[in-house]
C-alpha cells in the first residue's frame, strides 16, 4: 500500500491522543481528528460519538489509515462497554471498509490478556498469541475487538495492527510500569511503523519501550521495523524505594493486568 498520508485519529482529546496529536505530525501525517469530547484547541476536530454511523463514514472518507484510540478506557458496566467499545468499534470497521479504507490501526490493550500470570526472572516472554484472559469487561472488548480485526482481514482484506499497549504516559509511575511502559515518543515510533510497515494482514503486537524488565516478547512489533529507543531503567531505583519490589504474592504484580485483575480503575463518565 502506499504510504498513508491523511489519517483519521479518534480519541483525539484523550491522554493518548493528546500525546499522538503532537507527536505524529512530525513523522508528515495531517490528522483528522475525532472524539465526542471537545478536541481543546482544535476548532476542525469532528465532535462525534462512536455510534454515529453517519459521521464515522463522513469521518473516514477519503483517509489513509484510522489511529483507532477512542473507546472506554478503564473499567466500566457492561451496557456502556457494549457500546463505546464493542457496537462503536464494529461502526468503525464498517464504515472504513463502506469507503475503502485499508488500513487501522487498533488500540489493543495488555488487559486482553491481563489475567496471564506475569513471568518471573529467568521465564520466557509472555508471546502474543498466548490465550487471551481478558482481566475486565473492558479487556474483552479489546479482545473482542482483535476478533473483529481478524474478520475484517479474512473477509475483506481490510488490515489491522493490533497495538497491546502496556501503559503509554511520560513517565513510568508504578513498579508495574518498569515492565510495561512505552514512552511517548515509542509510542509514536510503533504508530508510524503500522502505519507503513508493507503488508500486515492482522498483525498482533505488544506497545512498549525496550525496558530491561519487559514482560512480553516484542518480536512482531519489531517485525514490522518498531525499532524502540527508551528503556524505564533509569526510574527503577526511585520507583522501587519508594513503592518495594514486585510482590509475587500481590495479584496486582503476579499478573499482566496488574490491579486491572482484582481492583479495577472504574470509568467515571
Ligand atoms: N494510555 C495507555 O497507556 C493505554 C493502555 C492500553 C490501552 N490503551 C487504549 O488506547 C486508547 C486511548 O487511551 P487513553 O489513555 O488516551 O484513554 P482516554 O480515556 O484518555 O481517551 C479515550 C478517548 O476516547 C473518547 N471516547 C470514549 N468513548 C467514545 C465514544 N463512544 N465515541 C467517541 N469518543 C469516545 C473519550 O472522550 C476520550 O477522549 C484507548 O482505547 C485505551 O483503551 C491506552
Amino acid at each position: 500500500m502506499p504510504a498513508p498520508r491523511t489519517i483519521l485519529l479518534t480519541g483525539a482529546a484523550g491522554g493518548l491522543g493528546t500525546l499522538m496529536r503532537s507527536l505524529l505530525p512530525e513523522y508528515g501525517y495531517t490528522l483528522r481528528l475525532l472524539d465526542v469530547r471537545t478536541v481543546e484547541g482544535e476548532p476542525d476536530a469532528i465532535t462525534a460519538d462512536l455510534a454515529d454511523r453517519e459521521a464515522l463514514r463522513e469521518a473516514v472518507r477519503g483517509v489513509d489509515a484510522v489511529v483507532h484510540l477512542a473507546g472506554i478506557s478503564l473499567e466500566a458496566p457492561f451496557e456502556k462497554i457494549l457500546r463505546s467499545n464493542i457496537e462503536g468499534t464494529y461502526n468503525l470497521y464498517e464504515a472504513a471498509r463502506q469507503e475503502g479504507v485499508p488500513r487501522i490501526v487498533f488500540a489493543s490493550s495488555n488487559h486482553a490478556v491481563g489475567f496471564t500470570p506475569a513471568p518471573r526472572a529467568g521465564d520466557p516472554l509472555i508471546p502474543v498469541d498466548t490465550p487471551r484472559r481478558p482481566d475486565t469487561f473492558y479487556g474483552l472488548s479489546k479482545s473482542f475487538g482483535e476478533d473483529l480485526a481478524q474478520l475484517y482481514w479474512d473477509k475483506h482484506g481490510l488490515e489491522t495492527v493490533s497495538v497491546r499497549i502496556g501503559s503509554c504516559f511520560p513517565e513510568p509511575t508504578s513498579v508495574r510500569m518498569l515492565s510495561v511502559w512505552m514512552s511517548p515518543a515509542d509510542g509514536a515510533r510503533l504508530f508510524h511503523a503500522a502505519l507503513t510497515a508493507e503488508e500486515v494482514g492482522h498483525t498482533v503486537v505488544y506497545g512498549s519501550s525496550a525496558n530491561t524488565r519487559l514482560w512480553w516478547d516484542l518480536t512482531t512489533a519489531r517485525s514490522l521495523g518498531y525499532e524502540p529507543q527508551d528503556d524505564s531503567e533509569p526510574y527503577a531505583e526511585k520507583l522501587i524505594a519508594e513503592q518495594g519490589g514486585l510482590d509475587p504474592e500481590n495479584p496486582a504484580h503476579s499478573h499482566l493486568g496488574g490491579h486491572f485483575v482484582n481492583d479495577p480503575p472504574i470509568w467515571p463518565y
